[in-house]
């Protein structure tokens, strides 16, 4: 059996690089390579798919947090709730706007942010400093909405919503992204829909906040050379555009894929001393990663498994309170034990729906051998 990496990209382009060469080579011919005619469109397929009224293309993923929370107002001396246990961005973003990052605690189930870890956040908030939270849909599934748009609204808090890793979930049958005044997408290369570089989106129902968004992504201006407001240099390039156009085509039936290969590690798993994911009856699931869970340490496992020739990752070996670069916050180990938990007893195995099926199985029988 050949190595079995994460994520195998060649597989996934290979049928559709013709039309992908195509596309790119328009462009080229056209030479408006930023924000020119695909990004437009690119931004009106993402509002057709996701059932959303604007789109705004930007740079990355971390760029459409920060946007997002720059069109919010959120500014130096404010505090935005985040989960302790996600990708950096998330918490960077925040602290790219000047505003500090509260972290929360996540579900031991979903590992998505704790709707109670953000009640107790917001009592312990003496000077109401906590302007926003941000869930992150991690690993493709959606966070209970409802419920934190309840506490939100309650609390006036702005959402956005990071769906870097659930861009094509669903929330009780709504496009993930669209419940919160904002969603931010990445489009980063190993995403579901991953562009060929830095790309990114912010989706949002509001008129008056994606003109915010289209003069932030843009130096701050509206008309060229008059800059209304200070803004960044944050724009969609149009090559990245007409890349995912073509691509957004094949997303749910890559989407299916990746469900199909997660459904079958399930049956093959269960009854096993290994924990598979649980998904909500309210959210669906893309799979951008399958998470398995141990009773104790993965790093067994995962020795195991390279040693088969098969690759994994750990997202994320250190929670974000325990990062040196957020030590200035003063959080310590210990103060959030989920996130602490999940952190050294977890690990993602390919999902990718390029697996062949005897890969599965031998991804499958890897992990049974180390279990017996
Ligand atoms: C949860 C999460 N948030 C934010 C980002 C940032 O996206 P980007 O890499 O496009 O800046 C990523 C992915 O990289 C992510 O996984």
């Amino acid at each position: 059996m050949n190595k079995i990496p994460v994520l195998d990209l060649k597989k996934q382009i290979g049928p559709i690089r013709g039309e992908i060469d195509a596309a790119i080579a328009k462009v080229i011919d056209n030479t408006n390579f930023i924000l020119g005619q695909e990004v437009r469109d690119f931004e009106s397929d993402v509002q057709k798919y996701c059932g959303v009224k604007y789109a705004v293309g930007v740079s990355n993923g971390t760029d459409a947090i920060k946007l997002a929370l720059a069109a919010c107002g959120i500014k130096p001396g404010d505090k935005v709730l985040c989960p302790a246990f996600t990708y950096y961005a998330t918490a960077g973003a925040i602290a790219a706007t000047g505003a500090d990052p509260v972290f929360v605690d996540i579900d031991p189930e979903t590992y998505n942010i704790s709707a109670e870890g953000i009640t107790t956040a917001l009592k312990n908030d003496e000077g109401k400093k906590i302007k926003a939270v941000i869930p992150v849909h991690l690993y493709g599934q959606c966070s209970d909405m409802d419920v934190i748009m309840k506490i939100a609204v309650k609390h006036d808090l702005k959402v956005v919503e990071d769906t870097a890793q659930a861009f094509g979930a669903e929330y009780k049958g709504k496009k993930a992204g669209t419940a919160g005044d904002f969603g931010s997408v990445s489009f980063f290369p190993g995403k579901n829909l991953g562009a060929f570089g830095d790309a990114g989106m912010v989706m949002t129902n509001s008129e008056s906040a994606a003109d915010k968004l289209r003069i932030l992504r843009n130096q701050g201006n509206k008309d060229k050379y008059y800059h209304l407001v200070l803004g960044f240099n944050n724009r969609m390039d149009t090559i990245q555009a007409a890349v995912l156009r073509v691509k957004l085509k094949y997303l749910d039936s890559w989407n299916k894929k990746r469900q199909q290969n997660a459904e079958y590690f399930n049956r093959q798993l269960s009854g096993l001393d290994i924990k598979t994911p649980f998904v909500p009856s309210y959210t669906t699931h893309i799979y951008h990663q399958y998470i398995l869970r141990l009773n104790s340490s993965s790093k067994g496992l995962i020795g195991h498994l390279q040693g088969k020739g098969i690759d994994t990752r750990v997202y994320y070996p250190l929670p974000l309170h325990m990062q040196d670069c957020f030590k200035y916050l003063g959080y310590k180990e210990g103060d959030f034990p989920v996130s602490e938990k999940a952190s050294t007893t977890t690990l993602a195995i390919p999902v990718y729906p390029d697996l062949a099926q005897e890969e599965l199985d031998y991804i499958v029988n890897s992990i049974k051998e180390f279990l017996r």
